[in-house]
């Protein structure tokens, strides 16, 4: 049970250079040593893109990229925070005074939202203070899940300054809730796999109760990195929690139509459950049920008996009070049938039928289509690089996490890597737009990595 895996190792400094480097950048920043540190990854999601928050299962991977936490406890209640990365300026504050700041959150918001989830999950009334040296190496905004990554590493940090420990299966719930805090509805995605991957395999991740299953990648193919150089942040705009208030609106209609507690069923999986349909019959209900054109928030009050103060109090999120139009029809039968190539390419990669690399490729092919057209969460340089991707030997290829920019993954043949490497290169970064991100290593074949832990000096 991925669990009962240990996070915490004894490690040689000397052996991991990275660490000894960060120990010096913290002797000459903070005038002390530190006492542990902490790694959390980033990840890249294969296929199940914005269905986590609809309850579905979701099959991502973490990458080698990840964000290390030079930590060291102290006995007054102030934390410290420095960042390697010098645009990402210092900050301290009170431990019992934590403010996050939800409307133009900067880095150190994220490590307070781990920080503060710790805090109440643990109900510490005096946290201990800690100085912290923070070195990421995940590109961010590029939906790589470097938010993510530093709010599970905060929390671990957290726990481990006030001489606490929990399963990680805990821990990843808790940090997906806290990472709430700055004002995004994530689904859980990536804390899950920040906690709970395992070098060597990608994982199908469910929720309720939340699990992770080794699901094995075929051998003959390399799943390649390529960041489209747009920057999103998914706090900074309501793109992302617009997404989420869509489906939830959907859940709604749906279960209402079909005699439900409306009031009672909040995510689509649960109208799929309570219905005791496959989704291929909730797809066929998303036909019966919506209409293709956008819904008005009065027609939706309407529809569900109550007024638009209540719809807007109740239903809606913060930084969503002011949109007027919701695609229900297009967000629903994305989530259903996302939801049902998750598990079709869990059942392909288990096995492992001779033409599997195609296979799943399609299914990539088609999950981007639908991200695309029905869920409207990429954007035309995404949709350029899918393109070159397919062009010059990706068997499929996608954007991936948040989309509106960020990075596609793509499976490409292992004997075709090196050429496809290659041609990607020239076809979109040597173009004068992109030429600045070649140097950041925007373009990049990844394996599977380990999940978060911390290191003790042997
Ligand atoms: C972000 C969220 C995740 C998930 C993806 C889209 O990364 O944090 O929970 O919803 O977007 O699949």
């Amino acid at each position: 049970m991925a669990g009962d895996v240990p996070y915490t190792a004894s490690i040689q400094l000397l052996e991991e250079p990275r660490l000894l480097k960060l120990k010096k950048t913290f002797v000459s920043k903070f005038k002390s040593t530190p006492k542990f540190y902490a790694r959390a990854p980033g990840r890249v999601n294969l296929i199940g893109e914005h269905i986590d928050y609809c309850g579905y299962a979701v099959l991502p991977m973490a990458i080698e990229q990840d964000i290390l936490i030079a930590a060291e406890p102290l006995s007054i209640p102030v934390i410290h925070l420095a960042n390697t990365n010098s645009s990402y300026l210092d900050f301290s504050t009170n431990a019992n005074d934590i403010e996050i700041n939800r409307t133009k959150p900067l880095w150190h918001n994220y490590f307070l939202c781990g920080f503060k989830g710790i805090k109440e999950h643990c109900s510490l009334d005096c946290p201990s203070g800690m100085n912290c040296l923070i070195e990421g190496t995940i590109p961010p905004s590029s939906g790589l899940s470097s938010s993510s990554a530093l709010v599970c590493c905060a929390g671990l940090a957290t726990l481990m300054a006030n001489g606490k420990s929990l399963p990680k299966v805990e821990l990843a719930e808790l940090c997906s809730k806290s990472e709430r805090y700055i004002g995004t509805e994530g689904g859980g995605m990536d804390q899950s796999i920040c906690f709970l991957a395992e070098k060597g395999t990608a994982k199908l991740i469910e929720f309720n109760p939340l699990k992770a299953t080794d699901v094995r990648l075929p051998e003959g193919a390399a799943f390649v990195i390529a960041n489209s150089c747009v920057a999103m942040n998914k706090a900074a705009t309501s793109h992302f929690n617009i997404r989420v208030m869509e489906c939830r609106l959907a859940t709604k209609l749906l279960a209402k139509s079909k005699g439900l507690d409306w009031k009672a069923t909040t995510k689509l999986q649960d109208v799929q459950v309570k219905l005791k349909l496959s989704l291929e019959e909730m797809l066929a209900v998303v036909e019966e049920v919506f209409h293709p054109e956008p819904y008005s928030i009065e027609e939706i009050g309407g529809n569900l008996g109550i007024s638009l103060k209540e719809l807007r109090a109740e239903i809606l999120s913060q930084n969503t009070q002011d949109v007027t139009t919701f695609k229900l029809y297009q967000r629903a039968k994305h989530v259903y049938s996302e939801a049902a190539r998750v598990l079709q390419f869990k059942k392909i990669c288990t096995e492992a039928p001779d033409d599997a690399v195609q296979l799943l490729g399609d299914l990539m092919n088609q999950s981007h289509a639908s991200c695309k057209d029905l869920y409207e969460c990429s954007c035309p340089e995404l949709n350029q690089l899918v393109d070159i991707c397919l062009q010059f030997g990706a068997v499929g290829s996608r954007l991936t996490g948040a989309g509106w920019g960020g990075c596609t993954v793509s499976m490409v043949p292992m004997d075709k890597l090196e050429k496809f490497l290659a041609n990607v290169k020239e076809a979109y970064y040597k173009n004068s737009d992109h030429m600045l991100a070649l140097e950041e290593n925007s373009l990049f074949a990844t394996n599977p990595g380990g999940g978060a832990m911390i290191f003790l000096e042997a």
